[in-house]
C-alpha cells in the first residue's frame, strides 16, 4: 500500500464537483465518513481505537496505560472550504503507513505507538483553529467551544447533538494527554522551501505567532439605484478599507494579513448591504508585531475587531528537532507561518515535532495543493525511521 493510493481511498469524500476542493467541516456527513474511514483503516492494521472526551481519536498499538507513555504520530483529516487532499490527510495516512511498515518488519516497540487524527483543525466551521487540540489540553474552555457558531448559526453544541454526540461530554482530557509521550506529526509542506533543494523531507523549527480577529460593520439597507450616495450608509465601504488596510499595516509591521472570509447581507447585487464583516487572519516571524497589527488596523478603520483566536509563536524542542534530523541525513530544520496541533501540543508541554515533506509548487489550502508519490514515501520511510528510534526506549 502506498500513500498515494491510500488517499485515494478518501478522494470522493467531501469534494466539490465545481471546483475540485474539499469541504470536510467538523462534525458533518464528510466528517463522519472520514473518521469511520480512519477507524477501519487502522483496525485493519491491528490497532485499537479510542476517542477522547473531544472527539478526537488515537489508535494504539499496545496499551499506553499499562506501557505508556507512547509515541504519537497522526494528524488531521479535514479542510479548509476548497482545500486540497494532503494538509492533513497526508500526516494520517503516512502515520498508518509507518505503523504498518514496523509490523511488518517484526519491530517490538519498547513503548506503544499511537496513531491520532484531530478533529477541527482548520477551524473551517466554528472560527478556532485547532479546536480538537485545544479544547483537549483546555486552551479552548468547554464552554467557549461548545458556544462557537458556524455560519449558519449552529452552535458546536448543536452540532455535536447533531452527529449524535453528547455535547456535555467534551472538555479537557489529561488521561489522554499523558499517554502520549513524544508526538510526531507529518504534514505537507506549506511552502517552496524543499521545492528548491535535494530534500524531500524537513524538520520544523517553529510555528510563527497566529491571530484571527472579527470585524463587524453595521450599515443601512436601501435601494442600489434610488439611494443618492450621501444619504448611503454602506458597510462595504468599511470592508473594503479593511482589506487594503489589512495589507498596508502588516507590510509596514514585517507580518502577513489576510481577509480570506467575509460576509456581506444580504448580498443582494441591487441591496446596499445592511452588515458586512470581515475576518483578519495575521502572521508573522516577530510576536510583538502580530500583537500590533489589530489595534494599528482599528485605529485606521475607526472600528473595533473581536478577537478569536491567538497562538503566540511555538518552538519545537530543539533538542528533538536536531535529533530526528540527524536520524533523517542531515534534514533541513525549518519553520512555517503555518498552525498545527502539534503546535497546541507543544506549547501545552508535550514533547512535539514535525516532518514536513516536500510540495513541489508549495500551494496548499487550494485544490492544486500537492506532494509527489516518491516523497510521499520519502516521508513514511522518514516518519518509520523517527518512530523506529523514538519507541525502541
Ligand atoms: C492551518 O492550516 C492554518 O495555518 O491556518
Ligand atoms: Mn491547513
Ligand atoms: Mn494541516
Amino acid at each position: 500500500m502506498t500513500a498515494q493510493k491510500l488517499l485515494e481511498e478518501i478522494a470522493g469524500i467531501g469534494r466539490s464537483p465545481a471546483t475540485g476542493g474539499y469541504r470536510r467541516f467538523a462534525w458533518t456527513r464528510e466528517d463522519s465518513d472520514l473518521r469511520e474511514w480512519f477507524r477501519g483503516q487502522a483496525e485493519a492494521r491491528g490497532l485499537t481505537v479510542t476517542e477522547d472526551r473531544v472527539g478526537n481519536q488515537w489508535a494504539w498499538w499496545g496499551d499506553p496505560d499499562a506501557r505508556g507513555p507512547g509515541v504519537v504520530t497522526g494528524s488531521h483529516l479535514d479542510s479548509v472550504p476548497d482545500g486540497g487532499n494532503f494538509d492533513g490527510p497526508l500526516g494520517v495516512v503516512s502515520a498508518l503507513l509507518a505503523v504498518e511498515e514496523l509490523r511488518r518488519e517484526g519491530f517490538t516497540p519498547a513503548r506503544p505507538i499511537g496513531v491520532a487524527n484531530f478533529v477541527d483543525e482548520e477551524g473551517a466551521r466554528f472560527g478556532v483553529a485547532c479546536g480538537g487540540s485545544r479544547v483537549l489540553t483546555g486552551a479552548l474552555s468547554r464552554e467557549r467551544a461548545l458556544a462557537l457558531t458556524d455560519a449558519d448559526g449552529v452552535s458546536m453544541a448543536e452540532a455535536l447533538s447533531r452527529a449524535g454526540r453528547d455535547p456535555g461530554a467534551i472538555g479537557p482530557d489529561p488521561e489522554t494527554l499523558a499517554r502520549i509521550g513524544t508526538f510526531v506529526e507529518l504534514h505537507v509542506e506549506q511552502g517552496r522551501y524543499l521545492a528548491d533543494t535535494a530534500a524531500p523531507v524537513a524538520v520544523a523549527s517553529s510555528i510563527w505567532p497566529h491571530g484571527r480577529w472579527r470585524f463587524d460593520f453595521p450599515g443601512e439597507a436601501n435601494h442600489a439605484g434610488t439611494t443618492r450616495f450621501e444619504d448611503r450608509n454602506d458597510p462595504a465601504l468599511k470592508l473594503a478599507a479593511l482589506i487594503l488596510q489589512a495589507r498596508e499595516v502588516a507590510r509596514e509591521l514585517g507580518c502577513v494579513a489576510t481577509v480570506g472570509k467575509m460576509r456581506v447581507l444580504p448580498n443582494g447585487v441591487n441591496a446596499i448591504p445592511s452588515e458586512a464583516t470581515g475576518w483578519v487572519d495575521g502572521r508573522g516571524p516577530d510576536e510583538d508585531a502580530v500583537r500590533r497589527l489589530v489595534p494599528l488596523l482599528e485605529e485606521a478603520i475607526g472600528t473595533g475587531a473581536v478577537v478569536e483566536s491567538f497562538t503566540p509563536s511555538t518552538e519545537f524542542d530543539p533538542v528533538l528537532a536536531g535529533e530526528l534530523s540527524g536520524l533523517l541525513g542531515g534534514a533541513p530544520i525549518i519553520g512555517t507561518g503555518a498552525g498545527h496541533d502539534a503546535g497546541v501540543l507543544a506549547a501545552n508541554g508535550v514533547s512535539s515535532a514535525m516532518l514536513f515533506v516536500r510540495n513541489p509548487t508549495g500551494v496548499s489550502h487550494s485544490p492544486a495543493e500537492h506532494a509527489e508519490p516518491d516523497d510521499c514515501e520519502a516521508g513514511v520511510a522518514a516518519l518509520a525511521t523517527v518512530l523506529r528510534s523514538l519507541a525502541a526506549r
